[in-house]
């Protein structure tokens, strides 16, 4: 049996990178079978870019081929819902770009649509894939690590009013939240990855950089399940950019390197207690083999996964974790109170944390 999958992508802005990084050097497992973009000038330069054999700006045309396994999603974040239902419906497996969804509500009934389809879903956390956070991923897990003590994640960008000449940012309806959903989300899931889940937190969040509706600058105190503390802050109005990891363990201090929008590549800082510490790090990493980066890597291991050889590796889970997140912490910036996850749909911001879906509702 073929080994290839039929991929389409949506949404040529990002998916073009999709198809750059994680598509096209790997013939021997993705066919690019179509592109599909309601912007015709888009649609028509990357389909000759990459010589795509179908072009549409019509999802429900995609839907109906049978040739295709897998729709990947590169829209904007509050298409990502209603677009993910109809594919998985429609029998497709589906690749989803961050955020997943505008509430943990919506999270959760993706969740069961993919249940009942019998297909995967995976979202998009590429910052993930890296040799220097799966390195640390591996270290952890083997328990080397030991008692996480304490964490600091900096997500510090730049961005000016040119960035919000795109019509659906900036705002809660279209953004779904601001550099908290859509920036430092990477950040603060590789924080879940490596020293989560998160406990409780106390949050602050304003708008001091671009005129926006959404948040611009958050900051952020956590109790992690396990009693370690965290403290996050991401803001676009920093000068130089920077994104950081820094997780101290009993034996191990983890330092992320990388590009800012890649922080899991290597180098990173793997600094051990002492010598015996450091054997048992090289003992482990000796048949370490590396991943892609980014987008290649995430792809690779879900083309894995499509093949029932390994777990899907991003999961709803995982976005349901990212999501919870930043529900507590616009509740948290709202309320002025700790609040504690994970979160039910007795949560009152279950349903969504959007103030102008709050104020149309009163
Ligand atoms: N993972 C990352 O690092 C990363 C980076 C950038 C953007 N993103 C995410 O990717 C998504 C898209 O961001 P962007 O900056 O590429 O946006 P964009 O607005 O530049 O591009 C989105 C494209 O989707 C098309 N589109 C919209 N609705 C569609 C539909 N129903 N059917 C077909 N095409 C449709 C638009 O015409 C547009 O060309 C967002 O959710 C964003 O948060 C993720």
């Amino acid at each position: 049996m073929s080994e290839i999958k039929s991929i389409a992508v949506v949404g040529l802005n990002v998916g073009r990178n999709h198809i750059v990084e994680g598509i096209v050097p790997r013939p021997e497992r993705w066919r690019l079978a179509a592109v599909c973009d309601l912007n015709s000038e888009r649609l028509d330069a990357v389909a000759e870019e990459f010589g795509v054999p179908a072009r549409t700006g019509s999802f429900d045309e995609l839907l109906a081929r049978e040739d295709i396994d897998v729709i990947d999603l590169g829209t904007p974040p509050a298409t990502h819902v209603d677009l993910t239902m109809k594919a998985l419906a429609a029998g497709k497996h589906v690749v989803c770009e961050k955020p997943l969804a505008g509430s943990i509500a919506d999270v959760d009934q993706l969740a069961e649509a993919e249940r009942k389809s019998g297909r995967l879903l995976m979202p998009v956390f590429q910052y993930r894939y890296g040799d220097g956070v799966q390195k640390a991923r591996r270290i952890i897990d083997a328990g080397i690590a030991g008692k996480p003590y304490l964490g600091t994640v900096e997500t510090h960008w730049k961005r000016t009013p040119a960035y919000y000449e795109v019509k659906w940012r900036g705002k809660w309806a279209t953004e779904l939240g601001g550099v908290l959903m859509t920036h430092a989300i990477h950040q603060h899931d590789m924080l879940n990855y490596l020293m989560g889940p998160v406990a409780k937190l106390f949050a602050r969040a304003t708008t001091r950089v671009n005129a926006i509706e959404v948040e611009d600058c958050v900051a952020a105190s956590l109790e992690m399940e396990s009693g370690a503390l965290v403290a996050l802050s991401a803001t676009l109005g920093s000068q130089n950019e920077i994104s950081r990891l820094r997780l101290m363990f009993e034996n191990v201090t983890f330092e992320s390197g990388g590009e800012v929008y890649s922080p899991g590549d290597e180098p990173w800082q793997i600094l051990p207690a002492n010598d015996e510490v450091a054997a048992k790090i090289e003992a482990l990493l000796k048949d370490y083999k590396p991943v892609g980066r980014r987008y290649l890597g995430q792809l690779d291991a879900f083309h894995e996964a499509l093949h029932g050889r390994a777990p899907n590796p991003v999961t709803v889970a995982d976005a349901r974790r990212s999501l919870e997140l930043a529900t507590a912490f616009y509740h948290s910036a709202e309320t002025g109170r700790d609040v504690a996850l994970p979160l039910g749909p007795d949560h009152p911001k279950y349903r969504g944390w959007r103030p102008d879906e709050k104020e149309a509702a009163e």
